[in-house]
């Protein structure tokens, strides 16, 4: 079976490590390169949460790892360490042997899709600051890139950085706009609200059961997870959100959505009211459309699939401090 070439773009932290793990573990990836902008925690935690995954994965310096931008376009940074913590789920390794690339994350995402135009796909995890670079940069970017599958926005439904912002798109508005103005050819979108909370949020008893599997990935999935399930239900959603896998889900299985529309999607960028809202105008509006939205996914069956994925045995490279805890 043909594997699906891809980068995933993230800012590494809690659900980012599994999608990772995703792209690393599931037969039909290939994953080419990570490349880190900033979002979740800080930036060299971020890094690390990336060597960490490779590493837990038994595959430490198999992929490249690319440094991007560490501050939005316009906007200051800001993180979601009020949900995530310190975003290292209490486990560290030693870092002195660690080797990443010295092409910066935008020159990696331009070089790679202009060595095989029409191949690629990328999954953006995180706020949209790399890709936007790149498509100002370079124009015709968008046009070499297979599919986008995007994790941000909500669909004309309630934020979580704000009541009408989702994380990534508020971070950096101008950003998310750019890039969903850019005529990427095949752009998806999932979506935090409803999408994520509806189908992809497992309740602590199936998050407790994942985190039992007895696998390093088991563990790792359980402690990087922690300190997001705590806040998520402080705050009344009941369990443990995974958009960011399932963007990667969705992508190397398509089967998984079962209901998906064409959208035309765009992002407020001047109001700071509504700063980083996503704006989802249906075909009533007869607007051209520029996304398909995802509405939904077999839950049940993306559970399996990430089940499947901590399951799987793997030996890591280094030992890691606070995983058997
Ligand atoms: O709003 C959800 C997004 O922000 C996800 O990408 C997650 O990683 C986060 O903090
Ligand atoms: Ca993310």
């Amino acid at each position: 079976m043909p594997k699906v070439p891809l980068i995933i773009d993230t800012d590494t932290a809690q659900d980012d490590c599994i999608a990772i793990l995703a792209g690393l573990l599931d037969p039909s990836a290939e994953l080419r390169a990570i490349t880190m902008v900033a979002g979740n925690v800080g930036f060299e935690q971020q890094v690390a949460n990336a060597h960490l995954t490779l590493n837990v994965a038994g595959r430490l310096g198999s992929v490249p790892i690319h440094r991007g931008c560490t501050q939005p376009i316009l906007r200051h940074w800001e993180s979601a360490e009020d949900v995530h913590g310190d975003g290292s789920g209490g486990l560290s390794m030693a870092s002195d042997a660690l080797s990443e690339s010295d092409e910066h994350a935008v020159n990696a995402l331009l070089r790679l899709t202009a060595e095989a135009p029409g191949e690629l796909s990328i999954v953006a995890i995180g706020p949209l600051t790399n890709l936007a670079t790149a498509v100002i940069l370079d124009r015709s970017f968008a046009q070499r890139v297979k599919t986008l599958v995007i994790m941000g926005g909500s669909n004309n439904a309630r934020g979580n950085i704000t009541a009408s912002a989702e994380f990534n798109f508020y971070v950096d508005p101008e950003a998310a706009q750019i890039v969903l103005q850019a005529g990427f050819e095949d752009l998806r979108i999932v979506p935090w609200a409803p999408l994520t909370l509806l189908d992809a949020t497992f309740p602590r008893a199936d998050y407790d059961r994942l985190g039992a599997l007895g696998t390093p990935l088991a563990g790792f999935y359980h402690r990087m997870c922690a300190a997001t399930i705590d806040y998520d239900e402080s705050v009344g959603i009941d369990g443990s959100t995974h958009p960011d896998s399932l963007s990667v889900a969705v992508l190397l299985h398509p089967e998984l959505v079962t209901e998906q529309s064409g959208y035309r999607v765009d992002v407020e960028t001047s109001s700071e009211l509504t700063r980083g809202m996503s704006v989802m105008a249906w075909e009533k509006f007869e607007q051209p459309t520029n996304a398909q939205v995802i509405e939904a996914v077999d839950g049940a069956a993306f559970y399996d699939y990430l089940r499947g994925i901590l399951a799987t045995e793997t030996v890591p490279n280094l030992p890691v401090a606070g995983l058997s805890d």
